[in-house]
């Protein structure tokens, strides 16, 4: 059989198997959705956000990009990140990182393996801002752990210094901003880092809202 055709039938086992628990489960999930969560993974495929926090459809809004990272000219993530704080209200944003990150690897390689090195220059950024610490690090595997758990902090500086996520903390004291490590070996995850609303920025970051409600402002 095609690998494809697997998803499909099991697709076909996993809709009998819901239905069976709640013979209502697809009306009342299509019905909207709520949910408390934004979680910005990495796309590693050994990385999947439901499983690991025990969440059912429905509680996470989801972005994955390669190396879970917020980029502030990235209308993707920022599209996603502005709907879910102020159309969704997430009261939590989540970057999830992962040891053994592939994106975070090859950022600290000299490797050149084409447009995806676009992307992860800004990995190479943020080796650069902790160069001094990362290179204390004498074993590269240690290194590289903590290169991952540094990106994870540097996108929950990132995500705190949108101006979503600042309106949001003046006007409704929310999200927490999160910033989490998966260990695939263990299939724990570690607090990296969090922000609070109202956590105050280098001031240079930190914007000054001519109105409240910022209607229409990006
Ligand atoms: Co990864």
């Amino acid at each position: 059989m095609d690998s494809y055709k697997k998803l499909l039938l099991a697709n076909k086992a996993w809709v009998q198997d819901r239905i069976s628990i709640r013979p209502d489960y697809f009306e009342v999930m299509a019905k909207d959705q709520t949910p408390e969560f934004l979680w910005i993974g990495c796309s590693d495929s050994r990385v999947p956000a439901e499983d690991i926090t025990g969440t059912e459809p429905g509680e996470l809004f989801v972005h994955r990009n390669v190396a879970n990272l917020v980029i502030h000219t990235d209308f993707n993530m920022l599209s996603v990140l502005q709907y879910a704080v102020e159309v969704l209200k997430v009261k939590h944003v989540i970057v999830c990182g992962h040891y053994g990150c592939g994106g975070v690897q090859n950022a600290m390689s000299r490797k050149h393996l084409g447009l995806i090195n676009k992307w992860l220059r800004h990995i190479k950024d943020v080796y650069r801002f902790h160069a001094r610490e990362l290179e204390t690090i004498k074993d590269e595997g240690q290194r590289l752990r903590r290169l991952v758990e540094l990106n994870v902090a540097e996108q929950v500086q990132n995500l705190a210094e949108t101006s979503f996520v600042q309106r949001a903390w003046l006007t409704e004291q929310r999200p927490e901003v999160h910033g989490w490590v998966y260990d695939m070996q263990t299939g724990y995850l570690k607090e990296i880092a969090h922000m609070s609303p109202g956590t105050h920025l280098e001031p240079i970051y930190e914007f000054e809202f001519n109105d409240k409600t910022g209607n229409g402002q990006s």
